[in-house]
Order: structure tokens, then sequence, then C-alpha cells
């Protein structure tokens, strides 16, 4: 690929054609009807035009941002990457869809999945590479919290459809597994609920040599659901990171504030099924957190947790790149859920993901670039119209901690969520 004048005018042609159009969102029932009677072909002319259009519609908002973040080496190669994939699938823009075509377009997918299994850490590393060289006022900081929830929200699905287009079955039977790509039709809650509990403790008793035990109770809506469990069509791997991510948090939580004592509080974890929500709440003992931080917690970067050290790149640390709480919301409102945190001070936390208990209502939450996107990145904030505390407490103005240490390139799956993707 030449990057002369004209390549970079074309690709502006083709990003300007491509974001007019939204992207359009799918429910989880439509996944599973597609992955169980779309045929490849099918998938292909859909995903043709659809990647396209999410990408571009992200492309126009990453070009919105600040010129001084853009200018940083990190946002410079995500930029890049987003560039060269959008240019290899406009490559099949008229190619007609034969086998070799669908062969060639499956492995550009694959290889553009690879290409971008960096991009989470990548672009916190570039946002770090701007506030290390630059002053950040709080507009800046405001707009880049609004970017990084819809980029990487648009990363989530944008890696689904290449999921769910690279593990079609080629035939499908009698035999067919529970599984529709990485949808489990099936999903069983309670063992997602215990493995990513085995494998945050894991990594709790190596920091603290003891962890709190767990403790799920279940609520049916209704009596014959007692006996198969709570199911939910769900992706378990998004499910499983959501987890993973709380129980890490509740476990260090209750660690530390009882570290003088040798009895630890469980933590207690509550599943529920409705009509309209399956509801996930986890409680612990922890201690809580104090009201005047609660607004920093789904921040990028906003961690209490000692800095991870660089010598332990290769290991998953507890705690400390201030990424579990917003990419967790994410992934639970990608389909029309959410993660909400209600704290008691001198007490404990509960966590509540819900998830839709209907496939058809489970629809992917996009970003659409519009006008009124544009103009966010360019208003500046309102003053408030209210009187402020911190004018009132003076010195006591909270501290968001950013982390300012240069983030490891692809050690930790629980930050990237390329576990989970
Ligand atoms: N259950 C909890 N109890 C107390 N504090 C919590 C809890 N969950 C999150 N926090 C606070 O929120 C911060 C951000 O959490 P998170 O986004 O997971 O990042 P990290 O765990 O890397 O610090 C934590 O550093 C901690 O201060
Ligand atoms: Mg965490």
């Amino acid at each position: 690929m030449r990057l002369t004048p004209r390549y970079f005018q074309n690709m502006s042609k083709m990003l300007d054609f491509y974001s007019q159009f939204n992207p359009s969102p799918l429910s989880i029932k439509k996944f599973i009807d597609f992955g169980l009677n779309a045929s490849e072909r099918k998938s292909f002319i859909f995903l043709r035009k659809e990647l396209p259009v999410r990408l571009a519609n992200i492309m126009k908002e990453i070009a919105l941002l600040p010129e001084n973040l853009l200018r940083m080496p990190s946002v410079v190669a995500v930029n890049d990457w987003y560039m060269r994939s959008f240019q290899e699938i406009l490559e099949f823009e008229k190619k007609e869809p034969d086998a070799e075509t669908l062969e060639h377009f499956c492995n550009e997918l694959v290889k553009i999945r690879n290409r971008h299994s960096d991009v989470v850490e990548t672009m916190a590393q570039g946002v770090l590479e701007l506030k290390e060289s630059h002053d950040v006022d709080h507009h800046t900081e405001h707009s880049i919290q609004y970017f990084l929830d819809r980029f990487y929200m648009s990363r989530i699905s944008i890696r689904m459809l290449i999921n769910q287009h690279s593990q079609l079955e080629s035939a499908p039977g009698p035999n067919r597994s529970k599984y529709i790509g990485c949808i489990d039709t099936q999903c069983d809650i309670i063992s997602v609920i215990k493995d990513a509990y085995e494998n945050a403790r894991f990594l709790c008793d190596q920091y603290y040599l003891a962890s709190p035990d767990l403790i799920i109770d279940v609520f049916y809506h209704n009596e014959c659901e007692k006996e198969s469990g709570i199911q939910i069509v769900y992706v378990p791997s998004h499910l499983y990171h959501m987890l993973f991510e709380l129980f890490k948090n509740a476990m260090r939580a209750v660690m530390e504030y009882h570290s003088s004592e040798d009895k630890y509080p469980p933590i207690n974890v509550t599943l529920s099924k409705g009509k309209e929500d399956i509801c996930l709440k986890m409680s612990d003992r922890g201690g809580g957190i104090s009201r005047s931080t609660t607004d920093h917690l789904f921040k990028y970067m906003y961690s209490t947790a000692p800095q991870p050290s660089k010598s332990d790149a290769h290991t998953v640390p507890l705690a400390g790149y201030g990424y579990g709480l917003p990419i967790s919301r994410l992934y639970a409102r990608y389909f029309h859920g959410d993660l909400m945190l209600l704290t008691c001070e001198g007490l404990g936390t509960d966590a509540v993901i819900y998830m839709k208990a209907l496939t058809n209502e489970a629809n992917e939450l996009l970003p659409v670039f519009s006008k009124t996107t544009s103009k966010f990145y360019r208003t500046i904030v309102q003053t408030g119209d209210w009187s402020n505390q911190a004018a009132v407490i003076g010195d006591r103005q909270i501290s968001t901690k950013m982390r300012s240490h240069q983030l490891p390139q692809s050690c930790d799956e629980s930050l990237s969520g390329t576990g989970a993707l």
C-alpha cells in the first residue's frame, strides 16, 4: 500500500461515504437466527458493508480527538491499524462471493482481529503519553472518557461480528453444539460464576495468601426453572470478563479491609431471573467506597491499587490498571444490560450486573457518528449551576489517581478483554 496524497484523498472519500450510514445493531436473537440459517455467502454480503460502516463511524470520531492526542505515537499506530483494516475490507466491495473470495475474506478477518488485539492497551498508552507530555484540561479529560467508551464499545461489536462469521458452522445438523459462534444458547450462569471466582481467587491467594469464600443464592421467577438452573442465551466470555473483574475488586477490598484479622467475610453472589432482566448481585464486606470517589470508579485509569510492576509484565495483576470497571460496564451495556455499583462506606459494596432475559431485547448498543457527536467534542463543558462542595472543603479536593506508568503490551488479558473476545 503506497501512502500517496491520492491514497489519503480516496480513503477520506470512502470514510465520508460509509460513515453516512448508521450501524445496524443486531439482537442476540438475530445473531442466532443468522448463525442457524444464513449461509457464509449471506454473512459475507452483510459484513462487507456493515464492517466498513462500523469502522468508518468510529474512525470519524478518532479524527475529532484533540490534535495533540492524535499526534501521540500510540494513537498514530491505532489510527494506522484502523485505516489498513478499513481498506482491506473495502477490497471486497465488488468481488463475486465465490468460494475463493469467501475463504480469502475469512482469512482477512482473522488477520484484522489479530492486528487489533492490542488496541485497548495501545490506546490507553496513547492517553498516558498525552498526560505525560501535556497539561490535560477538564474538557479534554471529559472528551477522552466519552470517546474511549464509544471506541471500546465499537471494538467489542466489531470483534463480535468477526467471531460470528469466522465460526459459522459449515454443516448444521442434529449434533450441532449449543454454541452459535461465541454465543452459548444454554449458558449456565452458575458455572461461569464459579469459574471466574476460582481464577480471581487464585490471584488473590498469590497476593494475600488467603481469600474470601463464595456463597451463591439463586431466586427463580418461576418454579420450573429450579430443575434446569438459571440459563441464559449469552456470550459466556463477556459474562466471565465482568465477573472476573468484579471478583478481583471485591476480593482486594475484603482482604485490605480485614487485613488485621485472620477471618475474612465471604463474597455473596445473588442471582435472580425476572421477566425482563437477569440480575446478578455481588456483595462484599470490603469496607465500601467513599461517596466522594464513586464518581471516578468508571473512569479509565482510575485505580487506588499500587501500580503493577513492569518486571511482572507476564503475570496478571489483581488490580492497578483502572480498566476493570469501565470495560466491564461496556460488556454489560453492549446487549442493553448494565453494571452498577452501590456502596456503603464502612461496610461494603454491591455490584449489580443486569442482562436482558429475552434474546430479542438483547440488542447491540452501538456508537453512531452524527452531527451531535461532533458537537460534543467541540463544546466547552458548561460551568456548573449548583454550588460545588470542593469550594467549601478547599484542600480536601479529590485527587483522581491516574496511572502514569507504561502499560505492558498484551500482558494482561483482564485489561484488553482479549480473553473475552
Ligand atoms: N468492591 C469494591 N470495594 C471497594 N473499592 C472498589 C471495589 N470495586 C472497585 N473499587 C475501587 O474502584 C477502583 C477501580 O476499579 P477497577 O476499574 O477495577 O480498576 P483496578 O481494579 O485496576 O484498580 C479500584 O481501584 C478501587 O479503588
Ligand atoms: Mg479491578
